[in-house]
């Protein structure tokens, strides 16, 4: 029975990308706003969503949305919203918050009076004075903008960007839900040959060797809503289980990672291992000036170093000069890099890009340009 309301969040500008992952799992009906995509759904399915998203952020249960101006309203319609059906006596209640454009500006006082209206709420439910709060953690949000509250709880946790295979990192490694997100909007599938020549961590070579083989990104972490009582552990361990039997067999992929150091090679190795991905990506150290690519057709996935503490200008155009010199006669391979560089497209000498996206990862504005095969 859908009778809940979630919202998936995600960065912004990958709403279309985390919108058709939520269509292929099955839902519908969606409210798609920056940043976050709401719609219907059953408690059995916070297992599933957090489990299988690959680009989003966070899984948050919708639990009100209302007008407030000052703090007796805030008060008021924060307890008579349904906390019980969620929040038992013993749980330690978190609240965290943000104001844009609001009437009550103070986040601090929000959550502390966001805080108070629960407990209250809580107190008469169960008829107690002492809430010990040693159960499980609540994680509730109170996000206030131009004056309409909206209240969450966050079944996540840890962002699900947190797969829990990347023990190394390297310098400036991305994102694994913007990896995987670059591999979704590409037109790659697993039929396809997929090359990384600045590999770093491995990270988009990992997350699309999890895609060829329908490797769900969370299998192997915890989430915080599996410590509630509320969602029967029997939703969790058949979605593991459904999960583990949709993967496919390793040995048909054709995934190839380079990078000129030695020690994010060895540091790709043991991440792909912790995926379970680590017979389908081939990896080896070398410099992008002595690729060589004997297939006709192909896809690059690439993020080249950038900014002050990664390169040097003329290491840059190196770098880029050394892509265009690999790939320009080979009109049937598609070349994708994400840079937050805006002289790349000026540098790197081919035809102006097919697409070029705006795209942040963490914080810092990228752009993704998407050069198409001829
Ligand atoms: C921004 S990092 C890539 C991060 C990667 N996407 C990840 O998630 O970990 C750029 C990488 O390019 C590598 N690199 C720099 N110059 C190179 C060259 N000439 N040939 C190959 N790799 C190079 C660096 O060692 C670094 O690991």
């Amino acid at each position: 029975m859908k009778n809940i309301k979630l919202i998936v969040t995600s960065t912004f500008g990958f709403e279309s990308v985390v919108k058709k992952e939520l269509i292929a799992l099955g839902f519908d009906h969606f409210i798609v706003s920056d940043g976050k995509i709401e719609f219907d759904a059953a408690i059995s399915d916070i297992p599933k969503l957090n489990i299988w998203l690959r680009a989003a952020d966070r899984v948050l249960i919708k639990i009100g949305e209302f007008h407030a101006a000052d703090f007796d309203a805030l008060f008021d319609q924060t307890k008579s919203c349904p906390w019980n059906d969620w929040i038992n006596e013993n749980s330690k209640i978190t609240v965290i918050g943000k104001s844009v454009k609001s009437t009550l500006q103070s986040v601090r006082s929000n959550q502390s009076m966001v805080k108070r209206a629960i407990i209250k709420k809580m107190q008469e439910t169960y008829n107690k004075e002492m809430l010990p709060e040693t159960g499980p953690e609540f994680v509730v949000q109170v996000s206030i903008l131009k004056d309409i509250v909206q209240l969450t709880i966050d079944t996540s946790g840890a962002g699900l960007h947190k797969r829990g295979y990347r023990v190394d990192t390297g310098d400036v490694p991305i994102r694994e839900n913007l990896a995987a997100a670059l591999v979704l909007l590409s037109f790659w599938n697993k039929n396809k040959i997929l090359i990384d020549p600045m590999c770093g961590s491995g990270t988009i070579l990992i997350e699309a060797a999890m895609i060829g083989r329908n490797i769900a990104p969370g299998l192997k972490r915890k989430f915080i809503s599996e410590e509630w009582a509320v969602i029967n552990n029997k939703f969790w361990e058949d979605e593991r289980l459904c999960a583990i039997k949709v993967i496919l067999p390793s040995g048909n992929l054709r995934i190839f990672g380079y990078d000129i150091d030695k020690k994010r090679i060895e540091g790709c190795k043991t991440n792909a291992k912790n995926a379970g991905v680590e017979s389908d990506i081939i990896f080896k150290d070398q410099d992008i000036k002595d690729l060589e690519v004997e297939h006709e057709n192909g896809m690059v996935i690439s993020n080249p170093p950038y900014g002050v503490k990664m390169a040097r200008e003329s290491d840059l155009y190196y770098i880029y000069d050394s892509i265009n010199a690999v790939f320009k006669n080979k009109p049937g391979w598609s070349i994708y890099i994400i840079t937050s560089d805006k002289n790349f497209p000026k540098y790197f000498k081919r035809a102006k890009p097919d697409k070029v996206r705006k795209l942040y990862n963490g914080t810092i504005e990228v752009n993704y340009y998407q050069y198409q095969k001829k």
